[in-house]
This record gives C-alpha cells, structure tokens and sequence, in this order.
C-alpha cells in the first residue's frame, strides 16, 4: 500500500515518467472534479494522492485508510482541509517556488491590461466602429511612475514588486510579517498598514492566502477607502475580494479597473462582472505556461514519492 499513489487528474507525461517502476500508480486522465465518492473510492488502498485545486479534500477523503500523503500541484492549499491532515499525521505538500515568476508575469498582464484598457481596446478594434483615429479614444492609466501596492508580500508579491521597479515606481506592501531590511531596500519597497496602502496606492494587487483572515479582505468598507483612479488585481484567490462589493464599485465608479484571474465561486463568475467592460477577466490561467504546469507537477510527484519513500517532503506546506 505504501508505495501505491493516484494521480486525480491530468498530468503531463513528463511528470507522471517520474515515478520509478515499483511503485503502483492509477491515473485518472480526466481534467473534470471527481465526486467525493469517486475521489473516495479510487483511492482505497493508495498512500499517495496527487492532485489538483478542483479536488476538495476534506477530513472524509483524508480518512481513507493507510493515506500518508495528499500533494497538490498548486501553491494555493485551500482546497485541503491541513488541519484535519495534521491531526490525522498526514504530509500535505503543495509546489511553491517554480510558478512565482510566471504567477508574477500574469499578474502584471492583468494590471497593463486593465490599466491600459487592452481587451476593451480589442474589441473596439475588431468591431467596426474605428472609423477614424481619434484623440480621446480609450484613455487609460499611466503605469510608470505610479504607486503600486501589495497585498501580501510573499514570494509572488515581491516578484511582482521587482516588476514594479522597471516601471519606476513607489511600491507600498501590507504583511502579517515585515521582509527584512535588505529586501525592503532592494524592491524599493515601503511596508504600511493595510488602510494606508488603500488610500495611496494606484494599483493595487493581491497576493495572499485564502484564509479567514483574507476572506473579504476587499469589501465595501476597503473598496472606498481606495481612489477612484485605482486598478485592483487578483491572482490568488477569489474569496479574498466580496465580488458583490466589487460590481458595485466598478458600476459606481469607487474604482476604475479591476483585473481578476480567481472567483469566489469557480468556474461561475458573477454575472455584475461579466456585464462590466472595465474588468478584465481570465479564467484562473496565472501559471498556465508549459514549463511551468511541468514543473509543478514534476515537484507535486517529487513530493508524493519522498513521502512514500519514508523521506521529507521538498515542499510541505508551511
Ligand atoms: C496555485 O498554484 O495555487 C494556482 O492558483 C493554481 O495553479
């Protein structure tokens, strides 16, 4: 049993080639949830489950007997209930590190595009009605030079903060935990109270956790602490935006722009959303890139088999 995983869903074969003959591996090649049952049922037996945030993996799933390790290819672990693993004395593992940059990049697709109105602009540009060049066409946000703040100042958010310095620009951050002195210097990054950076910045991107914490972290109240002129981006998770909250400052003009890579309630997005053209909307793709899906999946394997292998995970989840 120990040396048996299941594989939930697709995995290039670049990853799944990782598992040395001996151990017993089942693949679900699907890119579609299974139900609990069907999660429940296939891993019977298996000491390992690789999977992806689609799987929910809660203390039913976790109490399939002989379960040592549950190893998400993902850096995000909301999907898992850690707790219920920790006290069942099972490893969780997710896959930091190898997506920061490309997490990073995206967000700053998202913050250009909807700064500078790119989707609006194409498909102004395919519809017809650019008839005649015009001065007051589209006008968006300067980026360079502007203030930028980050909302969780973590990996991803310090890759997106040294993005920022290219662009000349102030960077604010909020933490739970201040970086050190040396990072601070070198992202040209200044570490403020959660309102402050509201009010001051005129971009504003979030990076942090899913936890009870971060739920709503963008409500009502912070939405209009923000200026009008602001641009939010999310490519963590969407919980931590009240997406409700948002229609309404996008529709009334709280806030100019919003760029959204997550949803409250995935794959469905508010339809207040989808009706607005100042919101710029992808469909949960920040690490979507060959080399990257490769390396998450080549770590989240990595992980599942140290841990059947009686070794210490690489990357267990903090
Ligand atoms: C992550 O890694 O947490 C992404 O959101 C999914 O790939």
């Amino acid at each position: 049993m120990a040396k048996s995983l299941f594989i939930s869903n697709v995995l290039p074969e670049e990853c799944r080639r990782l598992v040395p003959s001996g151990f017993e591996v089942d693949y679900n090649d699907s890119d579609q949830p299974l139900s609990k049952a069907d999660l429940i049922k296939r891993l019977q037996g298996r000491g390992g489950l690789v999977c992806q945030i689609i799987a929910t993996v809660d203390d039913e799933v976790l109490a399939v007997p002989g379960l040592k390790v549950v190893s998400n290819v993902a850096v995000g672990f909301n999907n898992i209930d850690v707790a219920a693993a920790r006290r069942r004395g099972i490893v969780v593992t997710n896959t930091p590190e190898v997506l920061t940059e490309t997490t990073a990049d995206f967000a700053w697709a998202l913050l250009m595009a909807a700064g500078r109105r790119v989707v609006e602009a194409d498909r102004y540009a395919r519809s017809g009605q650019w008839t005649v060049w015009k001065w007051d066409l589209l006008w968006g946000a300067d980026v360079h030079g502007k203030t930028l703040g980050v909302v969780g100042f973590g990996r991803i958010g310090r890759a997106v903060a040294r993005r920022a310095l290219g662009f000349g620009m102030r960077v604010l951050y909020h933490d739970t935990v201040r970086a050190d002195a040396a990072v601070e210097r070198e992202l040209n990054a200044t570490v403020t109270d959660m309102d402050t950076l509201l009010r001051e910045s005129d971009f504003i991107t979030l990076h942090t956790l899913l936890s009870p914490e971060t739920r709503h972290l963008i409500n009502e109240r912070t939405l209009r602490l923000m200026k009008k002129t602001a641009v939010l981006v999310n490519a963590a998770r969407g919980p931590v935006v009240d997406e409700a909250a948002l229609v309404r400052a996008l529709t009334e003009g709280w806030i100019a722009a919003a760029g959204l890579d997550v949803f409250e309630d995935e794959p469905r997005i508010h339809p207040g959303l989808l009706a607005l053209s100042n919101v710029t909307l992808t469909p949960h793709i920040a690490s979507a890139t060959l080399e990257t899906r490769i390396a998450m999946g080549s770590l989240a394997v990595r992980n599942c088999l140290a841990v059947l292998d009686g070794k210490p995970p690489l990357t267990p989840v903090p």
